[in-house]
C-alpha cells in the first residue's frame, strides 16, 4: 500500500471558482507548476450554485486560502466579493484571480494580459495603431477591448449580435482615458452581419472571435457569414481552443491568414494568476516546457 504523502497541514489551498467547472483544464496546468516549483500546494475546482458566490468566497477567506480563479459566470459578480480591485480590473470590469492575504481580498484580472502575451508570442505583433474587430460583446470582449485600447490600437469595431452589448462595450471604451494612451472615440459598435460590420471587418488588421459560435460540439458554426472573404494580410484570433481549429479559423487560413486559437491565452493568463496569488516569478524556461507540454495536453 502506498501512502498518499502530497496534502498536509501546510499545504497552500487554491482553487478555481465557477459553474460548470467539469471541463476545466486549469487545474492541470496550476498543479503542475505546483510540482515543477517544489511548492505544497493544491488547486482545486470548486463548482459554486447560483446566489451562492458570496458563501463560497468567505468559506475560502475563512478556510485559509491562499487565492483563486474566478469563471463563468462569476467574474463580474465577484467584484462585490473583494475588498480592493487592481486598476485594470476596474477597468475592465472583470475579476479572474483572487489573492487573500492576511483576511484580505484582493481582485485582479488576468485574462487581458494572458490575452496580450500570447498574442504577442504567437503573431510577433502588437495592438498600437492598429484597426481591430471584435465579434461578440460579452465578458471577454468587454476585457480584451478595454486593454488593446490600452495597448494603443487605433480603432476598435465591436461587432455582435444583440447591438445593446455592442454600443455598451463601445461606450466603456472611449471613456478609457486619454492618459492611458488612448486616442479618445475609438470604438464603434456594429451589430452582425451588417453592411456596417461588413465594411468594419474588411478595413481592419486584426480579427478576433470572443463569441462561442464554432465551440465543441457546435463546430461547423461560424460566427462570420459563410463566403466571407478575409485579406491575407489580416491575423484572425479565435479565442476559442476547443476545437484547435474553429471553422473560422480555418476558412481565415484558407485565405492566407495568419491563424491563433486561445489555447495560449489559456495558459498565460494562468501562469500570471499563479504568480499572483502564490506571490512568485515563473521563470521563462520553465513556462516555455510547460507551454510544450500543455498545449500538447490540450491537442494543439
Ligand atoms: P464571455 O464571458 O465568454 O464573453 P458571454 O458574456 O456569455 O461570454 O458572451 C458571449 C458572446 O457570444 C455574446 O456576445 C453573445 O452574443 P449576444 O450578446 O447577442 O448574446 C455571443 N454569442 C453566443 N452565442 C451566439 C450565437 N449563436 N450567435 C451569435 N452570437 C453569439
Amino acid at each position: 500500500m502506498h501512502l498518499d504523502m502530497r496534502i498536509n497541514g501546510t499545504t497552500k489551498l487554491t482553487g478555481l471558482i465557477g459553474n460548470p467547472v467539469e471541463h476545466t483544464v486549469s487545474p492541470v496546468l496550476h498543479n503542475s507548476l505546483f510540482n515543477a516549483l517544489g511548492i505544497n500546494g493544491i488547486y482545486v475546482p470548486l463548482k459554486v450554485p447560483s446566489g451562492c458566490l458570496k458563501d463560497a468566497v468567505m468559506g475560502l477567506k475563512a478556510s485559509g486560502f491562499a487565492g483563486f480563479n474566478v469563471t463563468i459566470p462569476y467574474k463580474e459578480e465577484v467584484l462585490d466579493c473583494v475588498d480592493e480591485v487592481s486598476i485594470e480590473a476596474k477597468l475592465l470590469g472583470a475579476v479572474n484571480t483572487v489573492k487573500i492575504d492576511e483576511g484580505r481580498l484582493y481582485g485582479f484580472n488576468t485574462d487581458a494580459d494572458g490575452f496580450i502575451r500570447a498574442f504577442y508570442k504567437q503573431t510577433g505583433t502588437g495592438f498600437e495603431k492598429k484597426h481591430v474587430c471584435l465579434l461578440g460583446a460579452g465578458g471577454t470582449a468587454k476585457a480584451l477591448a478595454v486593454k488593446i485600447a490600452l495597448e494603443g490600437a487605433k480603432s476598435i469595431g465591436i461587432i455582435n449580435r444583440t447591438e445593446i452589448k455592442a454600443i455598451e462595450i463601445a461606450a466603456n471604451v472611449n471613456r478609457v482615458p486619454a492618459d492611458n494612451g488612448c486616442t479618445g472615440k475609438m470604438a464603434l459598435a456594429a451589430v452582425s452581419d451588417t453592411v456596417e460590420a461588413v465594411r468594419m471587418l474588411n478595413e481592419c488588421d486584426i480579427i478576433i472571435n470572443t463569441t462561442s459560435v464554432g465551440m465543441h460540439p457546435n463546430i461547423d458554426s461560424c460566427p462570420l457569414q459563410q463566403g466571407f472573404i478575409f485579406r491575407s494580410k489580416q491575423i484572425v484570433y479565435d479565442v476559442i481552443y476547443n476545437p484547435i481549429q474553429t471553422k473560422l479559423l480555418a476558412n481565415a487560413s484558407a485565405n492566407g491568414c495568419k491563424t491563433v486559437n486561445g489555447a495560449g491565452m489559456l495558459f498565460y493568463q494562468g501562469i500570471k494568476a499563479f504568480e499572483i496569488i502564490l506571490d512568485t516569478v515563473v521563470p521563462e524556461e520553465l513556462s516555455a516546457n510547460l507551454s510544450t507540454e500543455f498545449l500538447k495536453y490540450l491537442g494543439v
